[in-house]
């Protein structure tokens, strides 16, 4: 069953951000890290050592595992950050500062 209709929501309609320049739909009110999820996308960011892949661990903004880089600001915790139409997501490496 849809989650949607197990709480009777009913959202506005979808807009489109995107993720590393791919399209993505989006319904209004999901953070990054809901909306990634709702694609299949589990892991968003590779960690400064050894570059293994993270994305949501506690979903509550208190870990930092999320880290993501939304409208050139790297660093934004994914699991607190809400979307709005047009918004750009990168996937993260190291630092998430070029470096
Ligand atoms: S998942 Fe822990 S801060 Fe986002």
């Amino acid at each position: 069953m849809n989650p949607l209709d197990l709480v009777r929501a009913e959202p506005g309609p979808a807009f489109t951000v995107s993720l590393d320049g791919r399209p993505i739909d989006v319904l209004p009110g999901r953070t990054v890290a809901a909306a990634l999820w709702a694609e299949g996308i589990t892991s968003w960011r590779s960690t400064r050592d050894a570059g293994r892949p993270r994305g949501v661990f506690c979903g509550i903004g208190v870990c930092f595992d999320c880290l993501v880089t939304v409208n050139d600001r790297p660093n934004q915790r994914a699991c607190l950050v809400p979307l709005a139409p047009g918004d750009s997501i990168r996937t993260q490496e190291g630092t998430g500062h070029d470096d």
